[in-house]
């Protein structure tokens, strides 16, 4: 034995429980009443304390090129940041190159992540080309340990329905997981033209051309395709109510199709693109209306919202500014990945949801869903001794100058969390204590995820 959590409330996704938790060789060795240390081991007392699994952000964009630059937290800045809010697993979406394999674009970011991740981090492929032979390298990809792709229904790299539905085709063959981006690129197209004519240049008319509608029919045809072929599908950063109704009728009916949503569209609402620095909440989809985040609460606690992530993708106050006078030039993202866990557990201390499903919507679900579960996403003897320690009683302000990533700013600057973690173990490596950083750049491993066969339409498992 290495490490002894002794006297903690050990929350899963199903039970709340006092136990001991005993951790060796980077595992959850033993779960207990009263377990005896070990010689030598270190003993940590966790009384008063929620003995927590790290969270798994589903969601992470770190030194991507987009929007004109490259987002500004690295591998190591954003899981540093990661580390320091009580998430000890990233999947990053690797961003395929035209005419790129699905297997090369994970191995040429993985070259980069490797030597500076703090944290275990998996990835996503995000596609852009399946000419040729590229649709058959989603085999090869699922092979390699990364089962799941993002399709783009916007930005100029986003693809044609029809390739839409040939990777869903595929995936559905091999086992893999198509997660989509959904807004109707040709009404946003539409919109930004007018608006601009129009001299219509504030933030607020990001949002105006990508009103709720624009996602929501969005997710309705995504979610008939992935029905016509009963094939799973991962609806990302899922913000409107249209598209919230769509995701339960489809479960209801027993299709496999999972929600993400994000913090930022449980805690604000479209009022924050009329701020006079609302173009720091730019980001794509855009926040919407109050109605529209009550349906995404209430989507939460019914079990139809299966993860909440946070899509972190932050940009310095300079390059936020390049669309001061044109909205279109803000590089579209916020950062979050910090404020995730501590965001969600706060609502639970404060009653509007259980730890347990806290915990399930931030880790237990996401391990299942992307086929880790054998290592992760749960205080489970046998799974990567991954674990926060959360004390209830402490209260945070997020300010940015306590952050830990490499952001100049954040959206999230004077929201305050009843609760705090105040420790963070990676496989059984302490990482994080009371604000300070601990642990090592390259300390990360690369996670490989194996594929789920969803269940016909029985999505019961994952509620
Ligand atoms: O605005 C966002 N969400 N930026 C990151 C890219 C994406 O669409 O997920
Ligand atoms: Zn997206
Ligand atoms: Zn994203």
């Amino acid at each position: 034995m290495d490490l002894l959590i002794k006297n903690g409330n050990v929350v899963t996704a199903d039970a709340t429980f006092k136990a001991d938790v005993a951790v060796k060789g980077g595992k959850i060795a033993q779960l207990g009443a009263r377990i005896e240390p070990a010689p030598g081991a270190k003993v940590v007392d966790a009384a008063g304390k929620l003995v927590l699994p790290g969270a798994i952000d589903a969601h992470t964009h770190l030194a991507m090129p987009f929007g004109g630059t490259i987002s500004a937290d690295d591998y190591e800045a954003g899981t540093r940041a990661a580390a320091c809010g009580g998430t000890t697993t990233v999947f990053d979406f690797a961003l395929q190159e035209f005419g790129e394999r699905m297997e090369d674009t994970v191995k040429r970011r993985e070259a980069i992540c490797a030597p500076q991740a703090v944290v275990d981090y998996a990835f996503h492929v995000g596609v852009k080309d399946v000419e040729g032979e590229l649709l058959g390298s989603l085999d090869s990809c699922v092979k390699y340990g990364v089962p799941s792709f993002k399709v783009f229904m916007v930005y100029d790299f986003g693809v044609t329905d029809g390739v839409f539905y040939q990777v869903l085709e595929r995936s559905k063959r091999i086992g893999a997981l198509i997660a989509v981006h959904a807004e109707n690129n040709e009404m946003v197209n539409m919109f930004v033209k007018r608006f601009l004519a129009e001299g219509k240049t504030s933030a607020w008319y990001h949002y105006l051309s990508r009103p709720e509608f624009v996602e929501g029919e969005a997710d309705e045809r995504a979610i008939a395709w992935a029905k016509s072929l009963n094939a799973p599908l991962y609806i990302v950063h899922l913000a409107n109510k249209q598209g919230m109704d769509a995701v339960t009728r489809a479960r209801n009916e027993g299709y496999p199709i999972f929600a993400e949503t994000c913090p930022q569209y449980l805690y604000f609402t479209n009022e924050v693109y009329k701020r006079e620095n609302g173009r720091n909440w730019v980001c794509s989809p855009p926040i919407k209306g109050a109605e529209s985040r009550g349906a995404l609460w209430a989507g939460l606690l019914r079990g139809d919202i299966a993860t909440v992530a946070t899509d972190h993708c932050p940009f310095m106050q300079a390059e936020k500014d390049w669309g001061l006078d044109d909205f279109t030039k803000i590089p579209n993202g916020c950062a979050g990945i910090e404020n995730m866990y501590p965001y969600i557990l706060s609502e639970a201390n404060k009653g509007r949801l259980s730890f347990n499903k806290a915990v399930e919507v931030c880790a237990t679900n996401v391990a299942k869903i992307f086929g880790l579960s054998a290592q992760k996403g749960a205080i489970q003897v046998g799974l990567d001794a991954d674990i926060v320690l959360y004390d209830p009683k402490k209260n945070f302000t997020i300010e940015n100058k306590l952050m830990h990533g490499d952001n100049d700013h954040t959206v999230w600057e004077g929201v305050r969390l009843k609760g705090y973690p105040v420790a963070t173990y990676s496989r059984g490596s302490l990482v994080y204590q009371d604000g300070k950083f601990l642990g090592k750049k390259g300390a990360g491993r690369f996670v490989k995820c194996k594929p789920v066969r969803f269940a016909g339409p029985d999505v019961a498992n994952i509620r």
